[in-house]
């Protein structure tokens, strides 16, 4: 241990505060980090449930105010000629719209209503999509949060379980039972044939985590960088107060003393200060002046 200390008290103190500065930089840094993590996975997590919450709602809404509402003026007003309003009447198209506007809002905040055999090929689930509406038909989990990666990026998913209702199979059920607005706009080849009370699909929203933990890494940096720049700019401060106090009037006080030691003895040494140092610096020039006296009567 002691072979690995510097000899000289500069690098002692230089060692020893550079190693703080590495040390706190280091602890600041992760600790950061960690809290930012954990704190972004919470936004996160309350984004997405927020999110689920109000895709919900407007389900909701234009399933049991909107389309009756619509329906009810249709039969009032013969005049309009279409039976079924895409943008008025069908809650995912509505949702889905919506949401795209939201993610423009919330940088990549992404909603998506999928099921098997949908009516817009669009939404037809991925695999990952796929695996989770089967995790959701074998536990009968009400609810699916897990970060998972897709194509190497980092997604925190939330998703709930899209379960066949009797009232779904006018739009979902039978080719010939679709309204013909449905039918034209999708042109279904075959029937979906969802089955009642069956999980169908699944409503999924994706919040980009990737760039959370980029965001939490960038501010450990950041934090841990400073703590880690302002020790070693302490580290400087002492070293120059050490130099300008201590080690240049200590070099100076050698060189007399080498000095001494070879005879030459008339160099008064300078004192300069009241401090330690400066009282040695006074002891030494006492004792060169005795030594001096001896030599005198010695000649
Ligand atoms: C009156 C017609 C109608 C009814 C009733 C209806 N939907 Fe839909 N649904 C649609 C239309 C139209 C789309 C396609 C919207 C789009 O383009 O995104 C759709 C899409 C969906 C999707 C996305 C997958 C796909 O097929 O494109 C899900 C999930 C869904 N509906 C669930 C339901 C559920 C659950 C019910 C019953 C509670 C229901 N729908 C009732 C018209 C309907």
């Amino acid at each position: 241990m002691k072979a690995l200390l510097p000899k000289s008290i500069k690098g002692k103190v230089s060692l020893i505060i550079g190693s703080i500065a590495v040390a706190s930089g280091l602890i600041t840094g992760f600790y950061t980090y960690n809290e930012e993590v954990k704190k972004a996975k919470e936004v996160s997590k309350e984004k997405v449930r927020l999110t689920l919450a109000f895709s919900k709602s407007i389900r909701g809404y234009v399933r049991e105010t909107l389309r009756p509402k619509i329906y009810e003026l249709m039969n009032e007003y013969k005049c309009i000629k279409e039976d079924f309003i895409l943008e008025a009447q069908s809650s995912s198209f509505l949702t889905s719209n919506i949401f795209r506007s939201v993610s423009r809002e919330f940088q990549g905040l992404t909603l998506r209503q999928v099921a098997f055999k949908p009516l817009n090929p669009k939404n037809e689930p991925t695999p990952v999509e796929q695996k989770i509406i089967e995790y959701f038909r074998k536990t009968k989990a009400p609810e699916y949060t897990e970060i998972v990666n897709i194509n190497n990026y980092r997604y925190l998913v939330s998703a709930f379980p899209v379960k066949v209702e009797a009232s779904c199979l006018m739009c979902h059920g039978k080719v010939e039972n679709m309204p013909k607005a449905v039918k034209a706009i999708y042109k279904p080849k075959e029937d979906p044939n969802w089955k009642v009370d069956e999980i169908q699909g699944g409503i999924f929203v994706y919040e980009p985590y990737e760039a959370t933990l980029l965001r939490a890494q960038l501010s450990g940096l950041i934090k841990g960088g400073t703590i880690f720049f302002v020790n070693i700019l302490v580290l400087g401060i002492i070293l120059w107060i050490l130099n300008r106090y201590v080690f240049s009037p200590i070099n100076v006080l050698k060189e007399h003393a080498d000095k001494i030691s070879k005879g030459e003895i008339d160099d008064r040494i300078p004192v300069k200060g009241e401090d330690e140092i400066g009282e040695l610096a006074k002891a030494f020039e006492r004792m060169r002046i005795s030594i001096k006296k001896v030599m005198d009567l010695l000649k």
